[in-house]
């Protein structure tokens, strides 16, 4: 165990910029097709940083595919399901931090469905929507996956366009 410990320390000492190196994609089937066909254009944390359903993963990794990613279409579902098993809506979620909203009938669900399971609300209130765009989003988001029923999806999508649609 001390060996271990002196072994590690010295690594790190020796690789500091490892050391702390961001964290990398999970262990898992799929992961080393994912390491080397979708790293060549942006780095892990843009996947990492996203959660979707399999059937949201599908659209953007066919996405990809076309927009030349090393992929076999033999490989797609493999990909698909590694990433869905460990970016999914409410899957490995960093921490977030929380942010305050105006006050409004939607705002407990927005903070709770919209700013937790996949991305922050930074996402929300940085995002410059008109109020015809905001129901699309919303319908976007319960196609992939978002933990939400219609109704909800209609209180929060009045909510974001009362405080947060262009003028
Ligand atoms: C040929 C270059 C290329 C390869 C290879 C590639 N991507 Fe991308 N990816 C892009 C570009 C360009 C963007 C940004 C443009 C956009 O979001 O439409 C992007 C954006 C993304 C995003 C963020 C989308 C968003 O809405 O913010 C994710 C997630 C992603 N890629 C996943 C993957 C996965 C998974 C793979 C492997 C199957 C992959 N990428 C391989 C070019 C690539």
């Amino acid at each position: 165990m001390r060996g271990l410990f002196f072994a590690a320390s010295a690594l790190l000492a020796a690789a500091p910029a490892l050391a702390q190196s961001p964290p990398q994609l999970p262990a898992g089937e799929g992961r080393e097709i994912v390491a080397t066909a979708c790293t060549q254009c942006h780095t892990p944390q843009v996947i990492m940083s996203m959660r979707k359903n399999a059937g949201a993963w599908r659209v953007h990794v066919y996405d990809m595919f076309v927009r030349g990613a090393q992929v076999t279409d033999t490989e797609i579902e493999t990909v698909v399901d590694y990433l869905a098993a460990n970016f999914g809506p409410g899957v490995n979620v960093p921490k977030y931090e929380a942010l305050a909203l105006p006050d409004g009938a939607g705002r407990e669900l927005v903070q709770q469905r919209c700013g937790t399971a996949c991305h922050d609300l930074t996402r929300i209130s940085a995002a410059r929507h008109g109020r015809g765009d905001w129901a699309a989003v919303v319908a976007h988001m319960l196609n992939i996956g978002a933990p939400l029923t219609a109704e909800e999806g209609k209180t929060i999508t009045a909510y974001l366009q009362k405080n947060f649609a262009e003028k």
